[in-house]
């Protein structure tokens, strides 16, 4: 039988990530962070000095990476070939090459079944930008989150700050609105709701307030 699905899909810095694992966790359902796969790929590519631009060796790597996300001491950790590399996929550069790579269609095709067996009970919250168009179709609810690129550079920049990095707002601004070019001009899997999808803008909405909205709107489906 069906295993209940939430896809939420969105630009990058739309909070899609807190919210993903906060309603997975209140739901005990399983989280697929389908970026992580594409910044694990690009990650591998550099430490096996594989070209950014080699599709066939690149996709060859998706196939076969080695990748485990276990909790320590409640910390989420991704380790790939047994390294830990959770901060190391986190940093602008890593989100920069990741959208390079994901923009090539055997890298795609590559990571779309290793995204497909996540879809277990008792249920799946998958965060991407293609998961309801295109990985998981069959979805009972869509999300569309959004939110302008200014506050999306604001919040990204008052992380930095309370980590202790420097960071020109500026700067974020600007790599934000590259990013989001790439992904929505790319022609596989460009960034865009599913014509099904609710679009949900974040930018005057706090996390509690997404986290409450989104969980009504399942139980509504449920
Ligand atoms: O969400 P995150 O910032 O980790 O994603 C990194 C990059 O991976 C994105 O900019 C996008 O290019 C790519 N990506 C994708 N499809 C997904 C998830 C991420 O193309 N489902």
């Amino acid at each position: 039988f069906d295993v209940p699905l939430l896809t939420i899909d969105g630009p990058g810095g739309a909070g899609k990530g807190t919210i993903s694992s906060l309603i997975a966790e209140r739901l005990g359902w399983h989280l697929l962070d389908s970026g992580a796969l594409y910044r694990l790929t690009a990650h591998a590519a550099v430490k096996h000095g594989v070209a950014l631009d080699n599709e066939v060796a690149l996709a060859e790597l998706a196939a076969q990476l080695d990748v485990a996300f276990p909790v320590e001491e409640g910390q989420p950790r991704t380790l790939l070939e047994g390294e830990d590399v959770s901060q190391a996929i986190r940093t602008e550069q890593a989100g920069e090459r990741a959208s390079q790579v994901a923009a090539l269609p055997k890298v795609r095709e590559a990571l779309f079944q290793r995204q497909r067996d996540f879809c277990r009970l008792p249920g799946l919250v998958a965060d991407g930008r293609d998961m309801g168009t295109v990985v998981f179709p069959e979805a009972q609810l869509k999300i569309f989150l959004t939110a302008s690129a200014e506050e999306r550079a604001h919040r990204r920049y008052q992380q930095l700050q309370e980590a202790g990095v420097d960071a020109s707002l500026s700067s974020l601004l600007k790599e934000i609105q590259a990013r989001d070019a790439r992904d929505t001009q790319r022609s596989v899997a460009p960034l865009k709701p599913a014509d099904d999808a609710i679009t949900l803008d974040t930018t005057c909405l706090s996390i509690p307030e997404v986290v409450d909205r989104l969980t009504d709107l399942l139980a509504q489906r449920g």
